[in-house]
């Protein structure tokens, strides 16, 4: 039987096909709002239709309010999350308020650098930084199995704090971190190096790490990365070992244990292998 699509139904079944990343869409969404906003001013122009001076504040501010609305009804119709739709609105605004500053470009440049070496392959991983909280490492703490020389590492461990604290209070576990920005890595190895901690930090792809010889896997990442680490902590982890996610569960997947910190934190997701 052949279904007739609508418009709506064969663009999303084309970008469904390009299998596009978030961040990819949304520029290509925003660039599509930024050339009908750009069309409709030369056609204004052209036409002689406006009646205000091309360059006065209320006729930018019309255009910038048509480009985040725009903005939203095509991230609306590629069904993108709604926070998306958030940021597609304010980001043309932001962008107008900020050139109505006249602020040195030297800035940019460096605010630009300084969200690179944060963020780095956000736009990628899809798991931006954000640090738990020490509660959380308590919690992860009473997890550990009271046998000598447990390997434990903190995949995408930012700041490296969870390392350092689980380090400090079991001395006796080997602990890693591993992290892909180099901003939080390079912050990471400082701290261990100050606090005198034995945490090993390497910089890397957790994706391309050999999940074997760890007994504890803490991560705390995003719901996009999930369904791919369950599949490498089955492939990889031996028989026992234990998985724990703190937020983020994995669809499908029954937890063996799911921990409650404390009232004003998410969930802690255990799976043991
Ligand atoms: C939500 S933060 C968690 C930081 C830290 N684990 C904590 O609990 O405070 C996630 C971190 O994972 C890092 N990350 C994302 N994808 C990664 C990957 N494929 N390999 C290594 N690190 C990654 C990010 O750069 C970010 O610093």
């Amino acid at each position: 039987m052949y279904q007739i699509l609508n418009w709506h139904q064969m663009l999303q079944l084309f970008l469904n096909k390009l299998n596009l990343k978030p961040a990819t869409l949304a520029v290509l969404i925003q660039a599509s709002a930024f050339c009908f906003v750009l069309s409709f001013a030369w056609i204004i122009k052209a036409q002689s239709l406006w009646a205000f001076d091309s360059v006065s504040i209320w006729y930018l501010l019309i255009l910038v309010l048509m480009h985040a609305t725009l903005a939203v009804w095509f991230a609306n119709i590629v069904n993108m999350a709604k926070w998306w739709r958030w940021i597609h609105f304010f980001f043309p605004l932001a962008v107008w308020v900020m050139s109505q500053w006249h602020i040195p470009s030297i800035f940019y440049l460096l605010g630009f650098l300084l969200s690179l070496s944060l963020y780095w392959t956000t736009f990628r991983t899809q798991v931006p930084f954000f640090p738990s909280t020490p509660k959380i490492w308590q919690q992860v703490l009473t997890l550990i199995p009271p046998r000598p020389s447990m390997r434990i590492i903190d995949i995408g461990s930012g700041f490296g704090g969870m390392s350092m604290y689980i380090e400090k209070n079991r001395p006796d576990c080997l602990v890693d971190g591993i992290e892909i920005a180099p901003l939080p890595w390079l912050i990471s190895k400082l701290r261990a190096k100050f606090k005198h901690s034995k945490v090993d930090f390497k910089i890397g792809d957790y994706r391309l790490l050999d999940f074997a010889s760890y007994d504890l896997i803490f991560a705390y990442l995003s719901p996009a990365a999930m369904s791919d680490l369950w599949l490498k902590a089955q492939a990889q982890m031996p028989p026992g070992a234990l998985l724990v996610s703190y937020e983020f569960e994995i669809e499908n997947v029954e937890p063996t244990e799911v921990i409650q910190a404390g009232n004003n934190e998410k969930k802690l997701y255990v799976w043991k292998i």
